[in-house]
This record gives structure tokens, sequence and C-alpha cells, in this order.
């Protein structure tokens, strides 16, 4: 899968989650096309191996070890970020969290986890970039997932996390949209490669089942999301807000026969 050809020239993208599986493919999509790109999460050793594979001719990336639930700790890193560089033209939330359990058995505390990583986390992301983020040009992705419209079981904390990250999207491509902001989901199907996948396909007959279950007969590549994220931020999406765009085989259009 090659990397597609767009320019990020000495734009600017800070990727909240980014240091592992597709956001670290997105932060490396985005360096390979000249952005200085910072990346940020809890672990300080992701953040750190993030970092060394990415940065480019305008140097090196800029890492960040934090809980995007800390919604003191995300100013401070937006803060840091636009200390370095003046200004953030990208920005990508997707951190998250999500494993396999059955609502009856799933404790208040286990339900609010993922909500506030994914969907506070989301907010708390949003709010502190706005003041160096708003200007016309300026993009929002957030990684959502098929969960936000099709649900599925066992993943009732994920499935209402991704809708709320969605209807995040809206509002916000309603209320930034009048200052040049476009805020957009990226909703991936199954990636493979992935910790997501290894969490919800943890098996060879499980993955085997996810593969064929999609239309295109296959699961995805983290670069094939990067791509996505890339286009909605170029210029070519020049007229793509407050949408949720999947980028899976098909796998959330509907059911094949006997699907
Ligand atoms: P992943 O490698 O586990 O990525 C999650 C990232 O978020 C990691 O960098 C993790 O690093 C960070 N993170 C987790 N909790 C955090 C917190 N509280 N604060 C800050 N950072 C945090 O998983 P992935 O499978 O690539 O998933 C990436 C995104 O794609 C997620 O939004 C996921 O919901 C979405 N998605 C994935 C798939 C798939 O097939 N994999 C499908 C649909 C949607 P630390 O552990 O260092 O914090
Ligand atoms: N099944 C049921 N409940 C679970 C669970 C599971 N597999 N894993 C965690 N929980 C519950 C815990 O029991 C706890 O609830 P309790 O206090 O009532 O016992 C609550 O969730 C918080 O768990 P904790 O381990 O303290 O959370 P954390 O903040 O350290 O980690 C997770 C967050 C649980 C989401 C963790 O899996 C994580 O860090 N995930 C990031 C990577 C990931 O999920 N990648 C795929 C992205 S799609």
């Amino acid at each position: 899968m090659s990397t597609a050809p767009f320019d990020f020239t000495a734009k600017n993208v800070l990727v909240f989650g980014g240091t592992s599986g597709i956001n670290l493919g997105i932060a490396k999509g985005f360096s390979a096309a000249g952005a200085r790109v910072g990346v940020a999460s809890r672990s300080q050793d992701k953040v750190d191996a993030a970092v060394a594979q990415l940065g480019n001719d305008l140097g090196p990336a800029m890492g960040f070890s934090l809980d995007v639930r800390d919604a003191p700790a995300v100013q401070q890193a937006v803060h840091d970020f636009v200390a370095e560089r003046g200004q953030i033209d990208v920005l990508v939330s997707g951190a998250a969290g999500n494993f396999l359990a059955p609502a009856a058995g799933l404790s208040p505390n286990g339900f609010k986890t993922v909500i506030d990583i994914d969907l506070l986390g989301t907010f708390n992301v949003m709010r502190a970039a706005y003041e160096s983020l708003v200007k016309p040009g300026a993009s929002v992705i957030n990684i959502s997932a098929p969960q936000a419209w099709i649900a599925m079981a066992f993943q009732v904390h994920a499935c209402a996390a991704k809708a709320g990250i969605d209807q995040v999207t809206r509002t916000l491509a309603l209320e930034w949209g009048p200052e040049g902001v476009r805020v957009n989901s990226i909703a991936p199907g199954p990636i493979g490669g992935t910790e997501g996948m290894e969490r919800l396909a943890p098996t060879k007959e499980a993955a085997e089942h996810s593969q064929k279950a999609v239309p295109l007969g296959r699961w995805g590549e983290i670069e094939e999301i990067a791509n996505m994220a890339m286009f909605l931020s170029s210029d070519l999406a020049g007229y793509v807000s407050g949408a949720v765009i999947p980028v899976d085989g098909a796998s959330s259009a509907g059911r094949s026969i006997g699907g």
C-alpha cells in the first residue's frame, strides 16, 4: 500500500493517541508528507518509541506523555506544542480504549472508563486546541468506528462512546465552520495489525470470520486510514465537514444475503 502524495510541508499536526496502531500510522503519513508532527499518549515509553519513528527534514517530532481524561494535562501539551510550533493546522483525536464485555457483567466504572477516554477525551482535546486551531483551512479528525451506528454486542461502552464522538464532530462542525475549521470523523472498519483487532478478534478463527464478513474480503491497512485523514485535511476536501466517513470495505453498508 503506497502512501498518497499529499503535501503538508510545514503544517503542524498534533495527534492524540498517536503512539501506536492507526493513529501512529496517521502521524507517520503526515510526517512523510512534510508536516511537523506531535503525538501524545499515556505511556512515556510508547511516546519515545513513536517520536523515534517520526520526524523529517524540518526536524524531529514532539512527544507528550498524558492521559486525555486529564484536561489540564491536555491543555499543557497543546500549550507546549504551540509554544514551539506557533499553531495547530490539523488536530487528530484518536485515543481510545475497548474490550469485549457483556453489559450485564460490566461495572459502571468499566463503562465510564471508555466513555471518559473516547468521548470526554475528544472534547478535552478539541476544547484545548480551539484557540490555536481556529483559522480558515484548519482540520479536525476524530477517530470513530462503525459501532457508532451499528450496535455490536459486548461493546455497549464503545458503541455509546463512538456515537457520542460523532455528535461532537457534527456539533463542532456547525459551531466552528463559520471560522473556517472543518471537523470530520473517520470510522475505520477492521484494520489489521492493530491492538483493536487483537482485542475484538483474538483467535485465528475469529480473525478469518471477521475478514470474510467484509464485502471487500479483507481487513484494511493502517495506511488506508492515514490516506483518508490526509485527504480530509487537504484542500481537495475543502467542502467536507460534519461528515462521518467509513473506511471499511463496505462492512458497515448493510448485510449480504445470508449475512
Ligand atoms: P491502539 O494501538 O491501542 O491505539 C490507541 C492509542 O491511544 C495508543 O496510542 C494509546 O497509547 C492511546 N491511549 C489510550 N488511552 C489513552 C488515554 N487515556 N490517554 C491518552 N492516550 C491514550 O489501537 P488501534 O486499534 O490502533 O485504535 C486506534 C483508534 O482507531 C481508536 O480510536 C479506535 O477506537 C479506532 N478504531 C480502530 C479499529 C481497528 O480495527 N483497530 C477499528 C475502528 C476504530 P497509551 O497506551 O500510551 O496511552
Ligand atoms: N472487561 C470488563 N471490564 C473491564 C475490562 C474488561 N476486559 N477491562 C477493564 N475493565 C474495567 C475494570 O474492571 C475497571 O472497572 P472497576 O473499577 O469497576 O473494576 C475499569 O474498567 C477501569 O479499568 P482500568 O484497568 O483501571 O482502566 P485504565 O484506565 O487503566 O485502562 C482500558 C483503560 C481498560 C480501556 C485499557 O484496556 C486500555 O488502556 N486500553 C487502551 C488500548 C486499547 O483499548 N486499544 C484498542 C483501541 S479500540
